[in-house]
């Protein structure tokens, strides 16, 4: 039999290799030397410790399942896109300008839109609605003139005049026609208004985009004029005296495009459309590439649906280039360019934190039967494959071992083996399995059966959150984001786990991970060791806060906005913070009222005091206690244990140089 042989010391640089921080985080995560990841949310040295935001959140109230925003990570990427495009202009010798607008359905948080509109003030980065609801927000929170804002999605009378209200008001809003059907109302409630409205027009292009959110472009896509209805919207606008508004041409090739051909492919084709309507006669000006810039949240570099072959500088620079080109060749002078890149922009901001609390085990632990008992010989056939006196091969005791556990399933169901036989020989299956997995090949080939094994050995970390409501796109689309403990990368990972969540559906869970060459069934983890662990879901600042569900009445997740700050011993300090749901908040969007339930089992509460089966003061002790769940969290209330929370920090933390 082969020996184990003796593992060598974990370092804090294969922790960084396994979980992937520099390929996916790049320069804005890291792990320090005594473990616990570091972020740099300007990506220069200055670093926050993710757990000290923890603890500080955790004694602010703030337990997990908490969302962490950088503020000024957030910041950061606003300056790098448009840096990226004003570099490219640059180097192009592009006559026309950027003008970037955030799409707020990324991410509609107040103190999210305000810190990116603030931060994109200096290069009049302006705002993108879908929606009416969107639009009156936008309308309120866009100040700067020079900025656009883009009014996209379908739209209705209410809509049209809203965006018009807008012109009134001296801003530069572009309603962009996603329907025929819309044309007519923008050219009467203009002229009713009196206002010369600015027009859009998004092309359904024929170039389709790729990876999981490509059904918006196409034929087939449910956006957009096709040529035919772009040539009739243009006569319309004409017959009208509306020529001087069609400024815009608009296209989105859907949400995290992982191939930079698929980009330069539509900017081209956009591009053709755009000179084409200059050459009709009308004034022009703006070309808007939509959103699609992508996140490589598995760090492969690759054009795999989580990933991007592209860096930000290869994405604005083809753009630039491209429609540069094409105008070049049609003699038409090159438009501003607008982008809308929501993803790009506020991904990498937030993460989640999760605490995990209780492990699933099924191979781990030892039953023994009473010495007393006489062995079944199922029990001491499996006892025999465990010790493997004969020194039989691990695919050869893996097969007898599935088949004494079959016999001692069969025995069972026929009452010929007990509960505590069965317990034995379940407990000895899972240890052989657990040793058999444990030693090296000899040959260095490992068969199916036993590379399945790993997957058949992994452990469920239960965490306290759910994945409908704070990470809904990788239950409806298997969307990966990179996972990590935020602390103890100093020791080697040795148990190979899944997350599953605190909803009683067993989708709820997080079976997928991030992995160079493939998507990884497990991830490894540190045993639980009565300390509170922490992980870190990275890189969840868009489209995730807003499409969370309330399965099983979880509410939102507390929230803490970190700003960095040099003068703090801990570099930071936490701005604001969110209260997560309220129980009372969350039954009102249901139709309960607080009042109505309390008075309800107040109610109960009475009539069992009436009848003896509570004494009066337990009574209103029980009603006391009902009521104050009502105003409680919606996740489980998980108390740390006995040490203080502050006690796990290295001393090297507790003070910064
Ligand atoms: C019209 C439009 N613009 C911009 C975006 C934002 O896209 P992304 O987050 O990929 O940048 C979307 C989202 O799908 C969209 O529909």
């Amino acid at each position: 039999m082969l020996k184990q042989q003796k593992k060598k010391k974990w370092t804090i640089k294969q922790a960084v290799d396994y979980y992937g921080f520099k390929r996916w985080g790049g320069k804005h995560f890291s792990v320090d030397p005594a473990g616990f990841v570091q972020v740099h949310p300007r990506g220069d040295k200055a670093s926050i410790s993710i757990h000290d935001v923890v603890c500080e959140a955790v004694s602010k109230g703030l337990k997990p399942p908490l969302v962490i925003r950088f503020q000024d990570l957030l910041r950061q990427r606003v300056v790098e896109i448009n840096e990226a495009f004003a570099k490219a202009i640059k180097e192009e010798a592009y006559d026309g300008a950027y003008r970037g607008v955030f799409p707020i359905k990324v991410n509609q948080l107040r103190e999210v839109v305000e810190e990116i509109l603030d931060a994109g003030h200096p290069y009049n980065y302006g705002i993108e609605a879908g929606s009416k609801s969107e639009l009156l927000i936008a309308l309120a929170l866009h100040e700067n003139k020079k900025s656009l804002l883009v009014c996209n999605g379908y739209k209705d009378e209410e809509y049209i005049r809203l965006a018009l209200l807008g012109r009134k008001v001296g801003k530069k809003v572009m309603i962009v026609v996603e329907q025929v059907s819309e044309i007519e109302p923008i050219i009467s409630i203009s002229r009713e208004l009196g206002i010369q409205p600015l027009i859009g027009i998004r092309a359904k292009l024929l170039t389709r985009g790729e990876g999981k959110w490509a059904s918006s472009t196409g034929e087939h896509s449910k956006f957009g004029l096709t040529t035919q209805q772009i040539l009739n919207a243009c006569r319309d606008l004409k017959k009208a005296g509306l020529t001087d508004s069609l400024q815009l041409l608009h296209f989105h090739i859907g949400s995290q495009v992982p191939n930079i051909l698929t980009i330069k492919n539509a900017v081209v084709e956009a591009a053709r459309f755009y000179c084409e309507l200059v050459k009709l006669g009308f004034p022009m000006g703006y070309l808007d590439v939509g959103g699609g810039l992508g996140i490589d949240y598995d760090g492969s570099r690759s054009n795999f649906e989580s990933s991007v072959n592209y860096s930000l500088e290869q994405y604005a620079r083809d753009i630039v280039f491209n429609i540069r080109d094409v105008c070049e060749s049609r003699d038409v002078a090159v438009p501003d360019i607008i982008s809308e890149s929501g993803r790009a922009v506020v991904a990498p901001h937030s993460l989640l934190v999760v605490e995990v609390f209780d492990r699933i085990s099924k191979s781990e632990g030892v039953f023994k039967i009473d010495p007393k008992k006489e062995k079944h010989p199922i029990i001491t056939g499996l006892e025999e494959v465990l010790a493997n006196p004969g020194g039989y091969s691990r695919l050869e005791r893996f097969h007898d071992a599935l088949q004494k556990k079959e016999e001692a399933f069969s025995l069972f169901n026929h009452g010929y083996l007990d509960m505590e036989s069965r317990a034995a020989a379940e407990s000895l299956f899972w240890r052989i399995c657990r040793k058999i997995d444990s030693e090296e090949s000899s040959s260095g080939y490992v068969p199916d059966e036993l590379y399945d094994l790993k997957k058949m050995l992994v452990d469920q970390y239960v965490c306290n959150f759910s994945v409908f409501q704070s990470l809904l796109d990788h239950w409806a689309f298997n969307q990966l984001f990179p996972i990590a403990p935020l602390h103890r990368l100093r020791e080697r990972p040795s148990v190979n786990a899944v997350l599953v969540d605190i909803t009683c559906d067993s989708d709820g869970k997080i079976s997928r991970f991030i992995d160079l060459e493939d998507v990884k069934d497990y991830v490894g983890l540190h045993p639980l060791n009565g300390n509170p662990y922490y992980i870190g879901v990275f890189l969840t600042g868009a489209y995730q806060d807003i499409m969370g569900d309330l399965h099983n009445l979880f509410g939102r997740v507390n929230e803490a906005h970190v700003f960095l700050d040099e003068a703090e011993e801990d570099g930071f300090y936490i701005e604001e913070t969110i209260s997560g749901s309220k129980v009372s908040e969350i039954i009102e969007f249901i139709q309960y009222k607080e009042s109505d339930l309390v008075r309800s089992m107040k109610k109960q509460i009475d009539r069992a005091t009436k009848s003896d089966l509570v004494k009066p003061r337990e009574g209103t002790r029980l009603l006391d206690f009902y009521s104050g769940l009502m105003r409680n969290k919606t996740y489980l209330n998980i108390e740390p244990e006995s040490k203080s929370l502050r006690q796990f920090r290295p001393a090297s933390r507790a003070k910064k140089p």
